[in-house]
């Protein structure tokens, strides 16, 4: 498996149609914990119990707690090295698409445009009811809060376990991926479905892949290229000189 990040960074500066897959790991250097691992989410939390609907339909309370919390520590947090990275990629390329399962905004506020957000947003409500959804950043929500339309109970605009992705996302995620020369996976464990399969996808047409994490995946093997530590100190030496 190949580490020369020169070697990428060509590859990148000459690729015609660019996706990447991110995962909590960008956000780790800006502060946003990870969710797996001894520092993450759910070390200390279940996730049966916070982010399924199971779960909201039985304490949605509790659940909006957990999800107000983590608004409060997204909304304190700024891109980091990483982020804009990937921002400065999309200029180049002429064809890129960001592909996150971060719901934290960050990539956005860096400057990326072409963001598929495959697990949803923090800062979009949804009325499980008649449908409804609202952009919101407000940092004092109500315990409960509720929609203006038909006054049902608002549910964060997130993806839990268990539920189907927006179709349309993830479709267009899926014809992306079908038509990329180069994958790039960065700070995603990989263990979570659809978005561990996009990997597989993108080596089934013969994509360049490529992997940054601190740590091995179960993919960093059958990855083409695969570079080892942090995304806010790697990403920025594999974007290409514009002009080059
Ligand atoms: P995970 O917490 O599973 O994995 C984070 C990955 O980031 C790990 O592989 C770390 O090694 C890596 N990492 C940590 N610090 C990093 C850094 N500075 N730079 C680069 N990589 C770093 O997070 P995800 O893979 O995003 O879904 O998890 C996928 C989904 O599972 C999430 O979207 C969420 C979660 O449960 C739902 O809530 C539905």
């Amino acid at each position: 498996m190949n580490k020369d990040m020169e070697s990428l960074r060509n590859i990148l500066g000459k690729a015609r149609r660019i996706c990447v897959l991110t995962g909590a790991g960008v956000s780790a250097e800006s502060g946003v914990p990870t969710f797996r691992g001894d520092a993450g989410i759910w070390k200390n939390h279940n996730p049966m119990d916070l982010a399924t609907p199971q779960a909201f339909d039985r304490d949605p309370e509790l659940v909006w707690e957990f999800y107000a919390w983590r608004r409060m520590r997204m909304r304190e947090v700024a891109p980091n090295p990483a982020h804009f990275a990937l921002a400065a990629l999309e200029r180049i390329a002429p064809h890129f698409t960001l592909i996150t399962q971060n719901v934290d905004g960050l990539h956005q506020s860096a400057g990326s445009e072409n963001v598929l957000e495959i697990h949803g947003s923090i800062w979009t409500l949804r009325c499980p009811h008649c449908g409804a959804e609202e952009e919101n950043r407000e940092p004092d929500l109500p315990p409960l809060p509720r929609c203006a339309d038909c006054g049902g109970l608002l549910r964060p605009g997130v993806v839990w376990f268990g539920e189907p992705l927006d179709a349309r996302v993830w479709d267009r995620a899926v014809t992306v991926i079908s038509e990329c020369e180069v994958f790039l996976s960065v700070g995603t464990s990989a263990l979570v479905q659809p978005a561990a399969s996009l990997a597989l996808a993108a080596q089934n047409v013969g994509a360049v892949t490529a992997e940054v994490n601190p740590e091995p995946t179960e993919q960093t093997e059958a990855m083409d290229y695969a570079f080892t530590g942090k995304a806010g100190i790697l990403l920025p030496g594999l974007v290409p000189e514009q002009n080059a």
